[in-house]
């Protein structure tokens, strides 16, 4: 079994996007995203930023190495009426069934960050974007103070040491391993450009409630609770995830924690 796919169908990642819409719709509105335009979404879960490029009129293709979520699209997709709009399960490193230069746009938020063997996803975004088109990518930043990178990292500390030769995806969010990635793929450094930006995730209940989401349903933190667990530290884990959460919570109401991300884009 694909270690990174059993991860990403082992959770429900639905359950975290429905927290992340309007972030989403936030960035795709301002992606200059026409009528016609092809779209490809990579990673792209059940179509947070996918589908508001389709209601924008783009011809939008999602792809992501989980069925379930490839599913869900699917149906999201028929709900809202797009028939722009599919979904097809594939690995962000070997894109085998995509056309070279078919994409006029492709966006990966958080998506490809997390596939194994980096330089190949760099190659295969170049490969099937259109020259003179645009790849737009969203990396959490390893050591940043803000809320996913956080929980990454705990969740890497109490989890089993990964396998031998395995890249850590939030070196995507280090801009000199971005260059070095891309410049492999024949990509100058002055195509490359990134600047540091802010996701929101926006939750009606209590910041512990988010924690129980992620903690039940997110593949990363399911990995380090079960860990936990199996070493008795369970506790400690949801101690310092609830620290996080609660600190990192901006409103008195209900749950609005903002996360610090590098945004990438790049012009073949
Ligand atoms: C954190 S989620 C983000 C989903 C979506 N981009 C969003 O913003 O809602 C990470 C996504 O990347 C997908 N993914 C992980 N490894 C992948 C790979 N090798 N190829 C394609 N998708 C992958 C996962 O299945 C998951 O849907």
């Amino acid at each position: 079994m694909n270690a990174n796919k059993e991860l990403w169908e082992k959770g429900d990642f639905t359950k975290i996007a429905e927290t992340m819409r309007s972030s989403g719709e936030a960035l795709v509105a301002g992606l200059g995203i026409e009528e016609g335009m092809r779209v490809l979404d990579l990673g792209c879960g059940d179509g947070t930023t996918a589908l508001p490029a389709a209601q924008r009129g783009a011809e939008v293709t999602g792809v992501d190495i989980a069925a379930n979520l490839v599913a869900a699209g699917n149906a999201r997709a028929e709900a809202a009426g797009l028939s722009n709009l599919h979904f097809e399960e594939g690995d962000a490193s070997d894109l085998n069934g995509l056309e070279d230069g078919s994409f006029d746009l492709v966006v990966s938020y958080f998506g490809a960050m997390f596939a194994p063997r980096p330089f190949d996803v760099a190659k295969e975004m170049v490969r099937v974007t259109k020259p003179g088109g645009r790849i737009v990518m969203g990396n959490w930043i390893p050591g940043d103070p803000t809320l996913v990178a956080q929980i990454l990292k705990t969740s890497v500390a109490y989890s089993p040491p990964p396998p031998d030769g395995f890249v850590s995806p939030v070196t995507w969010g280090v801009e000199d391993e971005v260059r070095e990635r891309f410049g492999a793929a024949g990509i100058a450094p002055e195509q490359i450009s990134s600047e540091r930006d802010t996701w929101r995730f926006e939750f009606d209940g209590s910041p512990a409630e988010l924690l129980a989401i992620f903690r039940d349903y997110y593949g990363p933190t399911m990995n380090a609770f079960a860990a936990a667990s199996a070493d008795g530290r369970e506790g400690d884990l949801q101690g310092e995830l609830e620290a996080l959460f609660e600190a990192q919570n901006e409103s008195a109401e209900g749950t609005s924690i903002p996360a610090t991300y590098l945004r990438v884009t790049v012009t073949p």
